[in-house]
């Protein structure tokens, strides 16, 4: 299968008199995927999908998007279009002064035509609920909206790859619920998804988890795979799954050994010591 995000030996430092931040690093995204990125503060999941839409640049090694290399300053441009990101702080990426200008803000930097541009900001807004909203400045939303908006301006570039690094830690439960829900909505119309997350209860959406430690991959696997196996949490930082923290407190305190530490099949088991 041809990968879309392929990274290769790759190593990074923000400035020669640092120390690496990112070392040997191998990733292939394919079409499609969902791959979720868990890992420590510091661990390096910001700099690693940073080097995605080619905002960084590896010191060593090389990754590609669709076949063309970062590194080529003239592939920026296309590799942008098709990998689109959201961050953490959605203030940072709104940049007009109603809903609607900045959701075709991007559309127009790139040359799309008037007619074209609204006709596709009128369906992203739709899509995630804004359109009602497209007069109000973006400064008065909510951060679940404001986060939306930053979607929508991403959306309305017709990526195929969306990048969402941490975007529902700085909101309340139900906006982020709401997020999320918005990340499966698109994963199942076939975009792939890439989602850092600090949230451990998060990974089971995911088609594949990616674990990073220190600048390394530490764990490329299903999360399944993942829980199955508790040296991939280890020194971590991570805190434990709440079906781990289950699974552990009931074989110290009762010596009951239960099957699984996924959430959903641990019910029936559980039923039997009722
Ligand atoms: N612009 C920068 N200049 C120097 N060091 C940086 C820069 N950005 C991040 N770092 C360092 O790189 C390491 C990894 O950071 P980051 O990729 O943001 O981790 P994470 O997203 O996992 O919290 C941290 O030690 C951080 O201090
Ligand atoms: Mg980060």
């Amino acid at each position: 299968m041809e990968s879309v995000i392929s990274v290769k030996n790759v190593w990074l430092r923000y400035g020669s008199r640092h120390d690496w931040i990112l070392r040997e690093i191998n990733l292939a995204v394919y079409e499609g995927e969902w791959v979720t990125i868990v890992g420590g503060n510091g661990s390096g999941k910001s700099t690693l999908v940073r080097l995605f839409n080619g905002l960084l640049k590896p010191s060593l090694g090389d990754v590609t998007v669709y076949g063309k290399t970062t590194s080529d300053v003239r592939n920026l441009m296309t590799i942008r279009q098709h990998v689109g990101m959201v961050f953490q702080n959605a203030d940072n990426q709104i940049v007009g002064v109603t809903v609607q200008e900045d959701t075709i803000f991007g559309l127009y930097n790139i040359g799309v035509a008037q007619e074209q541009a609204e006709h596709r900001c009128r369906d992203v807004l739709q899509r995630l609920g804004l359109y009602e909203i497209k007069d109000h400045p973006p400064h008065l939303l909510s951060g679940g909206e404001k986060q939306k908006l930053a979607i929508a301006g991403v959306l309305a570039m017709e990526p195929k790859v969306i990048v969402f690094d941490e975007c529902t830690s700085m909101l309340d439960s139900k906006s982020a619920k709401e997020v999320h829900k918005i990340m499966s909505d698109l994963h199942n119309c076939g975009f792939t998804i890439i989602q850092v997350t600090n949230e451990i209860e998060e990974i089971f959406t995911a088609d594949r988890l990616v674990v990073m430690r220190k600048g390394t991959i530490r764990f490329d696997g299903t999360p399944r795979e993942a829980v199955d196996n508790p040296a991939v949490f280890k020194d971590s930082a991570l805190p434990p799954l709440f079906s781990v923290r289950i699974h552990n407190l009931l074989y110290a305190s009762r010596n009951l050994h239960l099957p699984t530490a996924i959430e959903r099949e641990l019910a029936d088991p559980l039923w039997k010591f009722v």
